[in-house]
């Protein structure tokens, strides 16, 4: 499960932990420690892993290591992302390459990965985490909606792939989601946002990782290829 440290990621590594998986917490340096920590502490079974999404050797190692050391992989949670926003006319290279890698060509890794001791397995979940802006588009965002749309294509395609191996491969599209993400963002935007999403607020981790909990889970083995909003009706 990538981009564990916080946010959405440690909601969904909590929530995983709940349903009784081993999680792998991942993310950069010591940043997973405490998310592996706090699920110990409450009885789960948890542990840290350090590895930057964007480094295909380190994601590659970090799930042999996990298939040699713990026999399988049943589930794969890419969560891992950037925001580098900017107007199109000003953004910069760089800043489509970051975004490009951190959300998509991460997740292109770390399903190559996955994939191999799924199939093997004849079962595997695999979730990854897009964005309604994927779906709608955003001015200030056309490296991140191009990554998170590019996610929705992905997995639908890889769906098709995996189907006959009995591994699922679906979409958790969240709205606006109070993170350190979305923390710039100030009140009277967030507001203003929160006028125009019929439920009336913002999501909080803990309704993102509800969905992905549920997709994981058995009793979604039906269910692959989908897209599953998480927005409050922001968009429909
Ligand atoms: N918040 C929202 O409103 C919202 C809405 C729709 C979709 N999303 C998506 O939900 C996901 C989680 O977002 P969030 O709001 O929880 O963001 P966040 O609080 O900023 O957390 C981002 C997570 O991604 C990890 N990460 C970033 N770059 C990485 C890299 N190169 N290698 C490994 N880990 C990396 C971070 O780990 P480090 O500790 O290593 O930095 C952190 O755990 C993202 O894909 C985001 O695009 C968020």
């Amino acid at each position: 499960m990538t981009g564990a440290s916080r946010g959405i990621g440690r909601a969904i590594a909590r929530r995983l932990a709940t349903g009784g998986a081993t999680v792998i917490c991942v993310a950069r340096g010591t940043n997973a420690e405490a998310t592996a920590a706090e699920i110990a502490a409450s009885g789960g079974v948890a542990l840290a892993h350090s590895a930057d999404v964007t480094d295909a050797a380190a994601v590659e190692a970090l799930v042999k290591g996990t298939v040699e050391t713990h026999g399988r992989l049943d589930i794969l949670v890419s969560n891992a992302g950037i925001a580098r926003d900017q107007l199109m006319l000003r953004m910069k290279r760089a800043d489509w390459d970051d975004v490009l890698a951190t959300n998509l060509t991460a997740a292109f890794t770390l399903c190559q990965a996955a994939l191999k001791p799924m199939i093997k397995q004849r079962a595997g979940r695999i979730v990854a985490i897009s964005s309604v802006v994927g779906q709608m588009g955003n001015a200030g965002q056309a490296n991140y909606a191009a990554s998170k749309a590019g996610l929705i294509g992905f997995c639908k395609a890889l769906a098709r792939e995996v189907a006959s191996r009995q591994v699922t491969v679906n979409v958790v599209a969240p709205g606006l989601v109070e993170t350190d993400m979305t923390r710039t963002i100030t009140e009277d935007v967030k507001n203003d946002w929160s006028t125009r999403i019929p439920l009336g607020r913002l999501g909080s981790p803990d309704d993102i990782a509800a969905a992905v909990g549920f997709l994981a889970s058995d009793e979604a083995a039906y269910i692959t290829g989908q897209v599953l909003a998480v927005n409050g009706g922001m968009y429909m």
